[in-house]
């Protein structure tokens, strides 16, 4: 028996000595009893357990095995660099495999059996480690800490189990799109800045003194030429970098499954990923996800007060600014009275909330008034309808309309009706807020639900104050409908895009939309934008060209990858789906970075430091 403790071995002699993994140890069964296997890993736990037993846990990427040193025939060498052992050593060990003596352990898949250490090599010791990979220590411990300690963070089972969803994700994606004769295809990550949204990252470049390139936002301009050079169908799994605040949701570096495809309409696109999306959720889940509704941008606003729907739920928003109207109450006079800068009147939404007249108590609604603020609102009034008819502060105001009121909404005795009396956007958006707001509260979100919906028919424009201009709802490169050219400049607040965006369970998971193929369609919407001729040239004036150069009808979708796995996975932070991620303030604890650079580099890129960094 051989008993290998590692001093500082010789690289040649470790490539052909070392101990080889046979088995993963979270795939050991009793189908391998009596076989001699090798396990590499990290320790878990060990334990001592008298008359010279020595029990070992040890961990892969696969999960966890046991292995007892100390059986009868152990050379005493080996038992003694087993009980050297520490937590998260790294070791390999080779033995044979037997059904457990002391009855199985039901908690692990590979708890029927155990493995008798016959040879070990320990590759590595390891320091007493800072942070614990164990499962139910990961609560407990900060996430600072974490993201630090990223590398035994990840060996934790969950964490392992993610990576492996999302690895199986991208693989689905490239198998459906490729058999859909997409090409792979990569973009370059230094380009030049253009306005798509969100702020550029940026870097010096120092070939071309005083001259910088921007990392890409998205590859939206790539593909779109890609289509122009007759590449028919693109795909890429792609980094997107956008220097925006980072949310739950939302990371400055994130990934995006990206597609494009040519001589296509709205629903040839919609398809081809209601059928991705479909095959994914078989994949995943053997669930059949049907056929993905759509809804109209309009009809999403009006019913549940935002783009992006989230359909779990019956609560509906509706429009009460006709009854409102006969009531003597200021809030709802001074709310119709509203125009907003494109012209809008005010309006009055409610949402009803069957059984809110008990459950959504003074207190409740008091704080939902005061959090609306958030929102530009002035309040949320409130009626709750009893057996002795309406009650509240503002029941008497009710009074005129009550009968109306009580057959729009179809009311029962102990419902609540809470408004939103303001401008068209802020009555929506509050009446939006609020159904989420109360679905948490009320416990009304069913779990294991997958709602996908398709969003279309958006705006082309929506109107900026501030800039006192049009600004472009998806992006600018995104078409009108085929039937609203013509109302492109006579009514660009109502002119529709060819838009669409994939949403699932009330999150934005994909967008995308047909394009404008003609270079003069193009430049009109520049145009309309408040970009000249000439600006837009130097701006896209590679763009302007190949749409010159023969540019075929093409649109696309970008999903948000992490998005994505994020609901597969069933988390709803975005920094548990990627391996190395950045932290709210853009930073990364691993590596230390963001950093200064020295003054020579600074030099080098002829950039001039103006900030001492804190
Ligand atoms: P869009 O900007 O809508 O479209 O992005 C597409 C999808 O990417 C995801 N996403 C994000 N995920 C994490 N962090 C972020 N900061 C972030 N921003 C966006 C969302 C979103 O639906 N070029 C267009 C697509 C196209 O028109 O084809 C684009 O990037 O899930």
């Amino acid at each position: 028996m051989i008993c290998r403790l590692a001093t500082i071995p010789d690289p040649k002699e470790m490539e052909i000595n070392m101990l080889k993994r046979t088995q993963y140890c979270g795939e050991l069964r009793p189908s391998h009893a009596g076989q001699t296997v090798t396990l590499c890993g990290w320790i878990n736990t060990y334990r001592e357990q008298g008359k010279g037993l020595f029990f070992v846990d040890l961990r892969d990427k696969e999960g966890l095995a046991q292995v007892v040193f100390g059986i009868e025939s152990s050379a005493a060498a080996l038992i003694d660099s087993a009980r050297g052992l520490r937590r998260e050593d790294v070791i390999g060990v080779r033995g044979t495999v037997r059904i457990r003596t002391g009855g199985a352990n039901p908690k692990l898949a590979s708890g029927e059996v155990e493995l008798v250490a016959e040879e070990i090599e320990i590759f590595n010791k390891a320091e007493a480690p800072p942070i614990l990979p164990d499962e139910h220590d990961a609560d407990k411990i900060n996430e600072e800490t974490r993201l630090k300690y990223r590398y035994i963070d990840l060996r934790r089972p969950r964490m392992q189990s993610i990576l492996k969803t999302r690895s199986r994700i991208t693989k689905f994606t490239r198998d459906y799109f490729a058999q859909h004769r997409f090409l792979e295809i990569e973009t370059p990550l230094l380009i030049k800045s253009t306005p798509e949204g969100a702020r550029d990252f940026v870097v010096p470049s120092r070939l071309h003194p005083g001259q910088w390139y921007a990392l890409p936002q998205s590859p939206q301009l790539f593909k779109q030429i890609l289509m122009v050079a007759g590449c028919d169908r693109y795909l890429q799994i792609c980094r997107c970098l956008r220097d925006e605040d980072p949310r739950a949701d939302r990371q400055a570096e994130f990934s995006q499954i990206d597609l494009e495809m040519s001589f296509v309409e709205r629903s040839d696109i919609m398809d081809m990923m209601s059928g991705f999306v479909a095959g994914l959720w078989t994949e995943l889940f053997s669930y059949d996800v049907g056929t993905l509704p759509r809804i109209t941008w309009i009809d999403a606003m009006e019913k549940y007060g935002i783009d992006r729907p989230d359909t779990r739920f019956d609560l509906f928003i509706q429009d009460v600014s006709d009854l409102a109207a006969k009531c003597d109450f200021g809030v709802f006079q001074q709310a119709l009275a509203k125009r907003s800068p494109t012209g809008k009147s005010g309006v009055v939404k409610c949402l009803k909330i069957p059984g809110g007249a008990e459950k959504l108590t003074r207190k409740i609604t008091d704080g939902y008034s005061e959090w609306v603020k958030t929102f530009r609102a002035g309040g949320v009034p409130v009626v709750k309808y009893t057996a002795a008819g309406f009650e509240s502060g503002i029941a008497k105001f009710i009074g005129p309309i009550a009968e109306e009121l009580k057959a729009r909404l179809g009311l029962e005795v102990g419902d609540a009706v809470l408004f939103a009396a303001d401008s068209w956007d802020i009555a929506t958006k509050t009446m939006g807020e609020l159904r989420l707001r109360i679905a948490n509260d009320l416990k009304l979100i069913p779990e294991g639900k997958w709602n996908f919906l398709w969003v279309i028919d958006f705006p082309m424009f929506e109107w900026d104050d501030e800039g006192k201009r049009w600004v472009a709802l998806h992006h600018p490169f995104t078409s009108p409908n085929p039937d609203q050219f013509g109302i492109l400049e006579s009514d660009p607040g109502a002119c529709l895009s060819a838009g669409y965006d994939l949403v699932l369970n009330g999150s934005e998971i994909a967008g995308g939309s047909i394009r404008m193929h003609r270079m003069d369609v193009q430049q009109r919407v520049f145009n309309l934008i408040g970009l000249t001729n000439e600006e837009a040239q130097a701006k896209f004036g590679f763009l302007l060209s190949a749409l010159r150069h023969g540019a075929p009808p093409h649109g696309g979708i970008a999903f948000g990858l992490d998005r994505l796995v994020m609901h597969v996975v069933g988390t709803d932070n975005i920094r548990d789906v990627i391996a190395f991620p950045k932290t709210q303030s853009g930073g990364d604890l691993m590596i230390e970075a963001p950093s200064p650079i020295s003054d020579d580099q600074l030099r080098e890129l002829s950039v001039k430091s103006t900030v001492t960094p804190a």
